[in-house]
C-alpha cells in the first residue's frame, strides 16, 4: 500500500461492539486512502526478512491474561459461527505495561497501514469474513480420512478464515482416524502473530473446550481468559493429541519466505490419504507490489504441490478496487489466468465496497 493512510476508521476494525453487519460492513465501507508519495517497498528500507517462529517460544511470551470479544458471522442463512478475537485495546494495554508504548506500536495508532512497517494485520478486514462464508459449505473435508489437509493463510492478521477452519475441525476430527491438520499462519509483522493471531487460536480452543476441562472453566472470567502455565500446557497437549500443527512465519513474501515455509516439517502421508493444500489470502492484493509478490508466492506453493502430486488451490478474497493505490481482484484474476491458472469466481459482494472471492488452481 502506498504511504501512511487511514481507511476512514481508526483504532477499530470491521465492527465496534462485537457485532458485524454482514450486509453492510462498516469497516472500510468508504475506502478512500490518501496515498503519500511513498510506496511499499519503501526505498532504502529493507523488507522484513522471512522468519519462522517457534510455537513453544511464542506461548512463553504471552501475557498472563487476554481480553476478548466475539464476532458473530452469519453464514448466508445456513447457521452462523462465533469467532473469538483478542481485543485491540488489550493489546495496547499489554504493550504499555511492558513499556513498549502501545501508542508507538505500528498498527495500534490511527493508521490502517503504515507502509513497510505495518501492513494492516491487527484489524479484521471484510474479505476475511467473505472467505469464512465461502469455506463454510465444504468444512466437512476436515473430517475426511482420505485427506491430509494443509491450510496456509498468507497475510493472516487476525486469521478469521483459519480460525473458522480450526474451530470447525475441533468438533469434526477424530485424531485416531484423521491425519495431521497443518495450519500455517503468515503475516508481514511478527508482532501481529504474537499479539493477535496466536491468542485468537488459544481463545478459540479454550471456548470450545471449556466444558471439557475444569481448568479452563476456572480460567474464564467476564470477557477474559487467564493464560496460566496450566492453560498453555493444556493447549499444547491438545494440539499434539489432536494432531493439529500450528506454524508461524513473518516477513515479506519472497523466495526466502517460500523456501522457509516449504522447508517446515510436513506430516507424513498415511493410509493412502492425499495431501490437499488450501492457500488463503484476504485483502492481500491491495497494491501492485502486494499483488505481484502475493501472486508469485501462491503460484510457487501451488507448483511445488503439483510437482509432488498433491492437490492445491488458493482462495483469494479482495476488494474489486483499492482506490488510489492500485491493485484489484480483477487484476489478480487477469494475472492468474495469464500464468495459466484456472480461476473460478465463488462469491461477489455488491453491497458496500464491492469485493469478491475467487478460487485459483493449476491445471
Ligand atoms: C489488509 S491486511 C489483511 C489482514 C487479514 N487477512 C484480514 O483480511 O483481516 C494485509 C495483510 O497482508 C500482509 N502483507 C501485505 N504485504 C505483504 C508482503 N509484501 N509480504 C508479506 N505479507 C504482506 C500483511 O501482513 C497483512 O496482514
Amino acid at each position: 500500500m502506498s504511504g501512511n493512510f487511514s481507511f476512514s476508521f481508526s483504532g477499530d476494525d470491521i465492527e465496534d461492539e462485537g457485532e458485524l453487519n454482514s450486509a453492510a460492513p462498516n469497516a472500510s465501507e468508504s475506502v478512500q486512502p490518501q496515498p503519500s508519495a511513498s510506496a511499499f517497498p519503501v526505498a532504502g528500507k529493507p523488507l522484513l526478512p522471512a522468519t519462522s517462529h517457534d510455537l513453544h517460544h511464542m506461548l512463553a511470551q504471552l501475557p498472563s491474561k487476554v481480553a476478548y470479544g466475539i464476532l458473530d458471522i452469519d453464514l448466508d442463512g445456513s447457521g452462523d459461527i462465533q469467532l473469538a478475537r483478542r481485543e485491540l485495546w488489550d493489546v495496547r494495554v499489554q504493550l504499555m505495561a511492558e513499556d513498549n508504548g502501545g501508542e508507538t506500536e505500528p498498527g495500534l495508532g490511527n493508521h490502517d497501514v503504515k507502509t513497510g512497517v505495518y501492513e494492516g494485520g491487527f484489524k479484521s478486514w471484510e474479505s476475511s469474513v467473505d472467505l469464512v462464508k465461502v469455506l463454510s459449505p465444504s468444512k466437512d473435508f476436515l473430517a475426511d480420512e482420505t485427506v491430509i489437509p494443509t491450510i496456509i493463510e498468507l497475510g493472516c492478521g487476525t486469521a478469521l478464515p483459519s480460525l473458522a477452519l480450526f474451530q470447525w475441525s475441533l468438533s469434526r476430527r477424530t485424531p485416531q482416524k484423521n491425519s495431521t491438520l497443518s495450519i500455517v499462519l503468515a503475516d508481514y509483522n511478527p508482532t501481529v502473530l504474537q499479539l493477535v493471531t496466536l491468542p485468537n487460536f488459544i481463545l478459540c480452543w479454550a471456548l470450545h473446550q471449556r466444558r471439557e476441562l475444569p481448568l479452563l472453566e476456572d480460567a474464564f472470567s467476564e470477557g477474559e481468559l487467564d493464560l496460566t502455565p496450566d492453560v498453555i500446557g493444556a493447549f499444547e497437549e491438545f494440539l499434539s493429541a489432536q494432531k493439529i500443527s500450528l506454524s508461524f512465519f513473518s516477513g515479506a513474501w519472497s523466495t526466502e519466505f517460500i523456501d522457509l515455509v516449504s522447508s517446515r516439517k510436513i506430516p507424513t502421508t498415511g493410509n493412502g490419504a492425499k495431501q490437499h493444500t488450501i492457500i488463503l489470502g484476504a485483502e492481500t492484493i491491495y497494491s501492485p507490489f502486494a499483488l505481484g509478490s502475493f501472486t508469485q508466492t501462491i503460484f510457487s506453493f501451488m507448483k511445488q504441490e503439483r510437482e509432488q502430486g498433491n492437490a492445491a488451490e488458493a482462495l483469494v478474497g479482495a476488494k474489486k478496487l483499492y482506490f488510489g493505490v492500485g491493485g484489484s481482484l480483477d487484476d489478480f484474476v487477469a494475472r492468474a489466468r495469464e500464468l495459466g491458472a484456472n480461476v473460478e469466481e465463488l462469491r461477489e459482494e455488491a453491497e458496500g465496497v464491492r469485493r469478491g472471492v475467487v478460487r485459483c488452481s493449476l491445471p
